[in-house]
């Protein structure tokens, strides 16, 4: 027996033996608490789920019941702690959508979705899948939120809410990724008043949204332990196909993804886009209270839009997309500008008091500018050094004197620090 064969073989021996160990622990006190259940002596069986949960899962893991754990003891007086960190790392399932490493009994058991196998030293352990739906609560990471019958969409009509309470102190943050979110759109003037998306009881604010935001994002301050709910009101008397799925992360404390205070969005790319909510190329087909085409985008927003600054990077350029003439269309009227004039200079106003974006200390072509508002119907390419990297964005109350507008759709680009 060569050298090799022989390590690789002791190697199979201690696999073989620890992943026997781990399933057989979980196994026995299954099945045990298969047997306590039968004899309705449900309370024992619980406690003796909660001990088994601690053996299996790391402080990380996070609980839909949201019961605190022990923390006290030592991980390291455990062996089985060791293979249960690994067991309950962040996994993909095989459905591409993100999950935790666990044990399928465990899975099951916490109304998960088995998703594909993630483990190589054991067949038993599975990236499992946390979806929910109207009414339900969640602690665990990447809990997926989606309208009732998702993919399919939803006619409107009511309320659907999920409660998110942080597992404990350590989790700072909640980031929603909508991956699909499509609701009614505004008024003409910008209101939420038939559809409208919600997040409260966290210790940031969040602007009501509505209208078309799949791929948008923002992120939530914890108020301490406290629970985040975010509720989709719909009106079924205005027939629309609803439909939303949202991915909710839980963000560590010392995150290098928590976002710095005063930021809704954090974009993490070297380069990338920024749009305003409901942004859509097309215009609205809603009149406002004029009597002219409305606007798409949403009155009373007040947020930070940041960029994460990479390494070696010295300064940032914000520009509209090249394709979108509609890319930059924030006041004023889209329908009385010659349209090969939008996105050029000649409609670029600085003298911005009702809806702007604001981006600090600005530079076009290398010239400061007075001011460091922006609003009218185009955007000139504009960098700025300040840091953070961010945009603020302002809208007023009152969109009516805005005809036909979309918001504002940008690419930025992060830039290199000058060689000395
Ligand atoms: C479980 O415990 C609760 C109180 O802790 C008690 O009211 C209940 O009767 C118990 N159930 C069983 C099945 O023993
Ligand atoms: C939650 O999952 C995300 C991946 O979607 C990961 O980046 C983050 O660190 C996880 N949070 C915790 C507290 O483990």
């Amino acid at each position: 027996m060569s050298e090799r064969t022989h390590s690789t073989r002791i190697l199979a021996i201690v696999a073989l033996f620890f992943s026997s160990y781990i399933v057989g622990i979980y196994s026995a006190a299954r099945a045990s608490s298969q047997l306590l259940n039968s004899d309705a002596a449900h309370n024992a069986s619980r406690s003796l789920e909660d001990k088994l949960d601690l053996l299996d899962k790391e402080a990380a893991s996070l609980t839909e019941t949201g019961l605190a754990r022990s923390s006290s003891r030592n991980p390291r007086w455990f062996p089985f702690y060791t293979i249960g960190r690994f067991s309950n790392d962040i996994c993909l399932g095989n459905n591409l959508l993100m999950g935790t490493c666990v044990i399928s009994g465990e899975c099951t058991d916490n109304n998960g979705v088995a998703a594909g196998s993630c483990s190589t030293i054991t067949n038993q352990a599975i990236c499992c899948i946390y979806q929910r739906t109207c009414g339900a609560s969640t602690s665990y990471n990447n809990t997926y939120f989606y309208n009732s019958n998702y993919p399919a969409p939803f006619a409107g009509g009511g309320r659907c809410s999920i409660v998110v309470t942080p597992p404990d102190s350590t989790i700072c943050q909640l980031r929603i990724d909508f991956l699909a979110l499509s609701l009614a759109p505004p008024t003409g003037d910008g209101l939420c008043s038939t559809d409208a998306l919600t997040i409260s009881g966290g210790a940031s604010q969040v602007p009501t949204i509505c209208g078309e935001n799949s791929g948008q994002h923002v992120y939530v301050d914890f108020n301490g332990v406290g629970s985040i709910t975010i509720s989709v009101a719909t009106s079924g008397s205005y027939t629309f196909n609803r439909q939303w799925q949202f991915q909710l992360r839980m963000i560590g404390c010392t995150s290098a993804t928590l976002a710095p205070a005063g930021c809704l969005q954090y974009h993490m790319g070297s380069s990338g886009n920024i749009a305003s909510f409901n942004y859509v190329s097309a215009a609205s087909s809603a009149l406002n209270s004029i009597g002219v085409q409305g606007t798409r985008q949403l009155a009373s927003m007040r947020y930070g839009i940041c960029i994460r600054k990479a390494t070696g990077i010295c300064s940032i350029t914000y520009s509209q997309v090249s394709s979108d003439a509609y890319s930059f269309t924030m006041t004023n009227d889209v329908g009385a500008v010659d349209p090969t004039l939008l996105a050029t200079s000649a409609v670029q106003s600085q003298d911005c008091t009702t809806d702007y974006i604001i981006i600090p200390a600005p530079t076009q072509g290398g010239t400061n500018m007075p001011s460091d508002r922006f609003c009218g119907l185009g955007l000139v390419a504009t960098t700025s050094a300040a840091k953070p990297f961010v945009v603020y964005v302002v809208t007023d109350a009152n969109e009516e004197m805005d005809i036909s507008n979309r918001g504002f759709y940008l690419s930025y680009s992060q830039n290199s620090c000058p060689v000395l």
